[in-house]
């Protein structure tokens, strides 16, 4: 499975195109029920053994969009394409794709091995064969000795592993996991996401992972897809989408987001590239300063937030980690002014909505990549 022949050079340009072909690829995707456009107009290409992640709210048609590749929704339009196959009216049954859904589906009555075993049972393979490599997908995913147990004999993250365990057996070119951790606690999912990493690594399985948890899409993902509305708002890698979002919906559905307007020009700031100036300190250079007056200082442990209202308008937060002072608000209490700087370079242009336009990487990096030139006074 999934491992690449990086051969000599001088092998034929053949052989490097199909290692380019992408695991998934999706051109003009929709699908609608009734007046609802649940996937309204995807394009995306996800490369072999990427660990690629669909982060967007609740309804934002995450769920379509793994039913539509695994084959179990029609798209009213648009192509889907496996490792370069189009696989568009194909059923589900004959498409290289396995999927992991929250509720892990088990069968109550099988034990745990048969649970793993299930899909190559169906697929005929010999018992041997079978047991083999159901025990090693049971190693995989850190529950050796369990199969002989039922799945109510096992704890939730338990639970969870087997499912997983029952995937991977299948060596499918694909893995479809639809919100795998979310019946999991705070705790166990944290080191799920670990897990699952792990796993994704040494099988080399693509993964195609949805979440609405913006912290999990960060941590996990080689590059994530942010989703609103049927559409992708911003493709990209965590770092991208994090400190350059493209969309406001993108600057607030991920992390607190600044959205400040300058001379015409909206563009956002993470509240932790925001210097609080205490007297006479200075900016780093290259920074753009505005006077702000305190209107709430709340205390975190490891960091501290100020709230502030500028003096060119608009509010903005800011995050200041506790590494010198331990008391909160020694930089000012609420109702103080106080010097606000941030560097240039960390402030990016956004675009409003973009409903309607296409939404490719292509088309949104732009904006994102420019640093902002505001007006007002500067140093350095
Ligand atoms: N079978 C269906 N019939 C009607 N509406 C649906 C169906 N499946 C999904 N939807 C609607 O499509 C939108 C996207 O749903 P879904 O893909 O489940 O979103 P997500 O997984 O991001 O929460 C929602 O508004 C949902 O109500
Ligand atoms: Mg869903």
């Amino acid at each position: 499975m999934g491992m690449q022949n990086q051969g000599p050079a001088g092998r034929g340009t053949t052989a490097w195109r199909q290692d380019r072909v992408p695991a998934v690829r999706l051109a003009g995707l929709r699908k609608s029920f009734g007046q609802l456009a649940a996937v309204d107009g995807v394009d995306l290409e996800v490369p072999q053994g990427e660990f690629f992640t669909m982060l967007g709210p609740s309804g934002s048609g995450k769920t379509t969009m793994l039913r539509l590749i695994a084959g179990f929704e029609q798209p009213d339009s648009g192509v889907i394409e496996l490792a370069g196959a189009d696989v568009t009216r194909k059923p589900p049954y004959s498409r290289d794709v396995n999927t992991v859904f929250q509720d892990y589906a088990l069968f109550p009555h099988m034990s745990v091995l048969e649970n793993v075993e299930y899909g190559l049972r169906v697929r005929r393979v010999p018992r041997a064969e079978r047991r083999s490599r159901a025990n090693a997908a049971l190693e995989i995913v850190r529950l050796p000795g369990l199969g002989g147990r039922k799945p109510v004999q096992l704890s939730g993250g338990q639970r969870q592993r087997v499912a997983l365990a029952r995937a991977i057996v299948n060596e499918p070119e694909v893995l479809l996991l639809d919100e795998p951790l979310g019946a999991l606690d705070a705790k166990l999912r944290q080191e799920m996401q670990l897990e699952l990493k792990r796993i994704q690594r040494e099988v080399g399985i693509t993964f195609i992972y949805v979440t609405h948890d913006q912290e999990e899409a960060l941590t996990m993902s080689d590059r994530l897809a942010v989703f609103d509305r049927g559409q992708i708002e911003q493709l990209g890698t965590p770092v991208q989408v994090y400190e350059q979002p493209a969309t406001d919906f993108v600057a607030g559905f991920i992390g607190i987001s600044n959205v400040l307007e300058r001379g015409g020009r909206r563009f956002t700031i993470r509240p932790e590239k925001i210097c609080l100036l205490a007297d006479g300190e200075q900016p780093p250079t290259g920074s753009h300063i505005e006077q702000g007056r305190i209107d709430d200082v709340i205390y975190l442990g490891s960091a501290t937030r100020y709230q502030l209202t500028l003096s060119g308008g608009g509010q903005l937060t800011a995050v200041r980690q506790n590494t010198q002072d331990a008391v909160a608000g020694t930089l000012g209490a609420a109702g103080q002014t106080i010097g606000v700087a941030w560097r240039e370079d960390q402030a990016y242009e956004i675009a409003g909505r973009r409903r309607g336009a296409a939404a490719s990487a292509d088309d949104l990096a732009p904006a994102g990549q420019r640093p902002v030139r505001h007006e007002g006074r500067e140093r350095g």
